[in-house]
């Protein structure tokens, strides 16, 4: 995948390092956040550019372990999930994005930012669209591609290359995925997969760093703050 501009040549001995030490689980207290500050922060995203393809290739070789990112999967009955893992000193967002069986995403777009998506747990569909051809043309969206993404599996998409849907279409399984966002944005377009009508919409944490019951207290504290008198 075509990266806007490349950082550097993919080092195959640290991604080599990287896969054995999270094989090894020699990391201690979970493998996400660890990889996250030991190698995204020093390593990856020490610079303002971002070479996708070695991005892609770190998280590629770490090797799902639920035991690594469980404190950070919360579930909702009625919707897919967004949970703050680290916000990596404010270069990108990296989350835990938690599927119950049946749930989907709306076609959005990305916010001119990069976006990795590693599959952690069970398997999601995405389907990727080309970009309406202007905002009055009332028209069926046009799907160009389609992917099936399983356990480990590593998918990266930015606006250039188009938008996209993802969904758990299994009735039987949950899924996690593991996302990350370079620059972090708080919002995106949806659009209307009949029309191609677009909106704009705020995207919102379920839970931040593992933690949805401080989290939730502190928003209703501040709306408290707010309104009173
Ligand atoms: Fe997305």
């Amino acid at each position: 995948m075509k990266s806007r501009i490349p950082l550097a040549t993919p080092d195959a001995d640290l991604v080599r390092g990287m896969a054995q030490l999270s094989m090894s689980q020699k990391i201690p207290n979970g493998t996400v956040v660890h990889l996250d500050h030991a190698y995204f922060k020093k390593q990856i995203f020490e610079s303002e550019y971002i070479d996708a393809d070695y991005v892609q290739k770190v998280l590629l070789s770490y090797r799902s372990n639920a035991n690594d990112w469980k404190k950070f999967a919360y579930f909702d009955e009625y919707r897919y999930t967004r949970n703050l893992v680290d916000n990596g000193n404010d270069k990108y967002n990296l989350m835990l994005l938690c599927w119950s069986e049946g749930q989907g995403s709306v076609i959005h777009d990305h916010s001119d930012a990069h976006c990795f998506m590693k599959m952690l747990s069970g398997s999601l569909h995405e389907t990727r669209y080309e970009w309406p051809d202007s905002t009055t043309d009332l028209n069926q969206m046009k799907a160009i591609d389609e992917n099936q993404l399983k356990t480990n599996d590593v998918a990266y998409i930015n606006d250039s290359i188009g938008l996209h849907r993802v969904e758990n279409r299994s009735d039987s399984w949950k899924a996690v995925s593991l996302h990350l966002y370079s620059p972090p944005y708080s919002k995106c377009q949806v659009f209307d997969e009949r029309t191609g009508l677009r909106n704009q919409a705020k995207v919102t944490f379920y839970s931040k760093y593992g933690n949805k019951k401080t989290y939730l207290y502190k928003q209703f504290k501040q709306l408290h703050e707010f309104v009173k008198p």
